[in-house]
C-alpha cells in the first residue's frame, strides 16, 4: 500500500481514543493487505508457529505453513529446535511434507541430497558424476538449509523472518514481567501438557486480526458468554497494563474447577492474596495467553489466507501429577468450557469479517472506555506497517 495511505490510517489511529478510527477494510479483505501482514506485521516480528511438543523425540521434522511460506522445524539428537526454509538447495523442492522422525538426516526425495537437523548440507549423492559423491568446485556449505531466527518459550517454537529481529528476549520481557508477578519463573516451567484432552484446534473464516482484537477486551462478555459473564462478570475484569508489543485483559474471579472435592495442583509460588486472578495477556502478533493458578493455555493463531485462521490450542497443567487419572475429569472440563467459550467468539469474528465487505464502514469508531486494548493493537499494525515497509 501506498506509504501515504498507511502514514494517515496510522495518524486516525494516534489522535484521542473518540475520534480515533480503526484500521480500514482493506487490511482485513485483500489478499495485498494479508502480504503486507507477512513481510511487515506477522513476518516482522516474533510470530509464534508451533508447539514445541509437536517435536516429541529427537531427529524429528516438524513442517509448517506459514502465511504461504513453507518451513520446518527440526529437533536434533541434542534437543535443540531450529527453524528453517523447508526448500532443498539444489532444484528447489518442498522438503518435508509430514511430521516424521527421522535417522537424523532430512532427505530430499528429487536427487537424495540430505541435510542435517542442524541445516548443514550432509549427502550429495553422484554430484560430480556417476558414484562421485563430491566435486571440488562445489561450495557445500553454501548449500546448507537457510535458517530463520527462532524461539522456544514455555511450549511455543516463535520465529522472526525480518532481516534485523529485536532479540527474542527483550520481544518478551515485558510479558516476562507480568509473568513473574504472579509465578516464579522456575515455578512456571512446571507445565506439562499432555494428549488430547489438552487440546484443540478451530479454524475461523476471518482474518487472522480479529481474532486477537476480540481477545484483546472482555467488553463483549455479557452478549457473546452470558455463562460465562456469569461466574466472571465484566465488572470484575481490567485491562493488563499495555505493553510496546502486546496487552490483554484480566479477571478477578477465576475460580479453580473442583470434582469430587478435588482441585488440580496449582503453582506454589502463585500469591494467596491472587488465587482467583486469572490474566489473558496477547503477545503480538497471534499469541493469545491464558495464565490461571492451576493451568495455563497459550493459542496461537496461523493466517492460512485472508479471511481464514487456524487457532491451536494448548493446555498445560502444573507437574506430571497433573496429567494423571485422578486429574482426567478436571481436565476434560477445563477443556470443555474453553473449547465452548472460544467456540462462542467465533461468530463474532466471522460476523466482523462478513462486515468489512461493507463499503458503509471505514475502520469503525471506539468506546472511549472499553475499546483501548483494541486501539493500542491497531496501532501496533499501523505503526509496523509504517515502520517495515518504508
Ligand atoms: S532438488 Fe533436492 S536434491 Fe535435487
Ligand atoms: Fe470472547
Amino acid at each position: 500500500m501506498h506509504q501515504q495511505k498507511l502514514i494517515d490510517i496510522q495518524q486516525r489511529l494516534k489522535q484521542p481514543i473518540a475520534k480515533a478510527r480503526g484500521l480500514p477494510n482493506d487490511r482485513y479483505i485483500t489478499d495485498s493487505a494479508f502480504d503486507d501482514d507477512r513481510r511487515h506485521v506477522a513476518g516482522a516480528s516474533w510470530s509464534c508457529i508451533a508447539f514445541a511438543e509437536d517435536l516429541p523425540q529427537k531427529n524429528y521434522v516438524l513442517p509448517i505453513d506459514f502465511m504461504g511460506i513453507p518451513l520446518v522445524i527440526t529437533r536434533d539428537s541434542e534437543d535443540t529446535l531450529r527453524v528453517f526454509h523447508n526448500v532443498c538447495s539444489h532444484r528447489g523442492m518442498h522438503l518435508a511434507e509430514q511430521p516424521c522422525k527421522t535417522k537424523g538426516l532430512l532427505v530430499c526425495p528429487y536427487h537424495s541430497w540430505s541435510y542435517k537437523m542442524s541445516g548443514e548440507l550432509r549427502g550429495t549423492p553422484h554430484i560430480g558424476g556417476y558414484g562421485e559423491h563430491q566435486h571440488p568446485d562445489f561450495d557445500r556449505d553454501a548449500g546448507a538449509l537457510k535458517e530463520v531466527p527462532s524461539a522456544v518459550w514455555l511450549n511455543a517454537v516463535f520465529i522472526n523472518l525480518s532481516a534485523d529481529a529485536i532479540p527474542f528476549d527483550d520481544y518478551i520481557a515485558p510479558l516476562t514481567r507480568q509473568f513473574n508477578e504472579l509465578c516464579s519463573a522456575e515455578d512456571r516451567l512446571k507445565f506439562i501438557s499432555g494428549e488430547a484432552d489438552c487440546r484443540t484446534s478451530m479454524t475461523v473464516k476471518s482474518n487472522w486480526k480479529l481474532p486477537v482484537e476480540n481477545y484483546l477486551e472482555s467488553y463483549h462478555l455479557p452478549t457473546v458468554h452470558p455463562e460465562l459473564n456469569r461466574i466472571s462478570p465484566l465488572d470484575v475484569h481490567f485491562d493488563l497494563e499495555r505493553f510496546a508489543n502486546g496487552g490483554g485483559q484480566g479477571s478477578e474471579n477465576y475460580t479453580r474447577t473442583q470434582i469430587n472435592n478435588s482441585h488440580l495442583p496449582s503453582l506454589a509460588s502463585w500469591p494467596q492474596h491472587k488465587q482467583n486472578l486469572a490474566v489473558y495477556p496477547v503477545l503480538y502478533p497471534n499469541t493469545l495467553i491464558g495464565l490461571h493458578s492451576d493451568h495455563l493455555f497459550i493459542m496461537f493463531l496461523q493466517p492460512t489466507a485472508t479471511n481464514e485462521t487456524v487457532e491451536h490450542v494448548r493446555i498445560s497443567y502444573v507437574g506430571e501429577d497433573s496429567l494423571t487419572e485422578p486429574y482426567k475429569a478436571h481436565r476434560e472440563s477445563l477443556l470443555d468450557s474453553w473449547t465452548n467459550v472460544f467456540g462462542e467468539d467465533i461468530f463474532a469474528v466471522e460476523r466482523m469479517q462478513k462486515g468489512r465487505a461493507s463499503p458503509g464502514y471505514e475502520g469503525g469508531i471506539f468506546s472511549p472506555a472499553m475499546d483501548k486494548p483494541t486501539v493500542h493493537f491497531h496501532e501496533w499494525v499501523a505503526d509496523q506497517l509504517v515502520k517495515n515497509s518504508s
